[in-house]
C-alpha cells in the first residue's frame, strides 16, 4: 500500500487514538454533484413541468385500458349482469350515464331517480325485474303501453349501457319519492 501523502491528522486525540482528515476523492465528489444535478432535473421533469407522466398515472391508464379490454371481451355476447355491474363500478362511466339520465330521463324519473310519472328507481322494488340485464332490457325496449319510451333505438347500445350503469349505481339508495311498485329484488 502506498503511503498517503496529503493526509493530515486532526487536532484531537482520544486515549492516543488520532483521526486522519482525509480529503474526499474527486470521483466520489463528482458522483455526489452528479446526483444533485440529476435530482433537480428529475424533479423539474416529473413534478414541475410534468414532462413525463407519473408512475401512478401510468398505472391508472394501464388499469383503465385493461378494464376496457375486459369489458369489450365480456360484451361480445351482449350485455350480462357481470359486464353491467362492472360498468356500474367505473366512476367515469357512471358520470357519463348521469349526464344522459339528466338529459333523457329526469322528466319522468326525477333528478335523483326518485320517480314522477315513471317509478322510483332508487327503491328495491322493480316492476320489470331488478337484475342488471332486466333493467337493460326495460330501458332498451321500453314499456310502450305505460309510457316508458324504448331507448335502444334512440340512444344506441353504447349509451344505453352507460345510462343503465348509472341506474345501477342509484339502485337501493332509497331516495324518498314515489311509493314502491313491483316486487322486491334482492339479487346483485
Ligand atoms: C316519458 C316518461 C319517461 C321517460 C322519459 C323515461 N321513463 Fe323510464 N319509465 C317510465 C314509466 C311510466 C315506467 C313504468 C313502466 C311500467 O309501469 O311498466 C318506466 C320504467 C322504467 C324502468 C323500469 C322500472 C321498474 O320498476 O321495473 C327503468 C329501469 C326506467 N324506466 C329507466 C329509464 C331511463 C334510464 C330513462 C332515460 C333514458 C327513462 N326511464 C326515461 C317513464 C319514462
Amino acid at each position: 500500500m502506498a503511503e498517503p501523502t496529503q493526509d493530515q491528522v486532526r487536532g484531537h486525540s482520544f486515549d492516543g487514538i488520532e483521526e486522519y482528515d482525509n480529503r474526499l476523492p474527486n470521483w466520489w465528489l463528482w458522483i455526489l454533484y452528479g446526483t444533485i444535478v440529476f435530482s433537480i432535473g428529475y424533479w423539474l421533469a416529473f413534478q414541475t413541468v410534468s414532462l413525463f407522466p407519473q408512475p401512478k398515472d401510468r398505472l391508472a391508464a394501464d388499469m383503465k385500458r385493461a378494464q376496457e379490454a375486459q369489458l369489450a371481451r365480456m360484451a361480445e355476447g351482449g350485455p350480462s349482469n357481470e359486464s353491467l355491474n362492472m360498468l356500474a363500478g367505473m366512476a367515469d362511466k357512471v358520470a357519463e350515464g348521469r349526464k344522459l339520465f339528466q338529459t333523457h330521463c329526469v322528466a319522468c324519473h326525477a333528478d335523483q331517480g326518485q320517480g314522477l310519472v315513471g317509478p322510483n328507481l332508487t327503491d328495491p322494488n322493480w316492476i320489470h325485474g331488478g337484475a342488471p340485464v332486466d333493467i337493460h332490457r326495460t330501458v332498451t325496449e321500453g314499456v310502450a303501453a305505460k309510457g316508458m319510451p324504448a331507448w335502444g333505438s334512440q340512444l344506441g347500445p353504447q349509451r344505453v349501457d352507460l345510462v343503465v350503469a348509472y341506474v345501477l349505481s342509484i339502485r337501493n339508495t332509497n331516495v324518498a319519492g314515489k311509493a314502491p311498485e313491483g316486487d322486491v329484488y334482492t339479487g346483485e
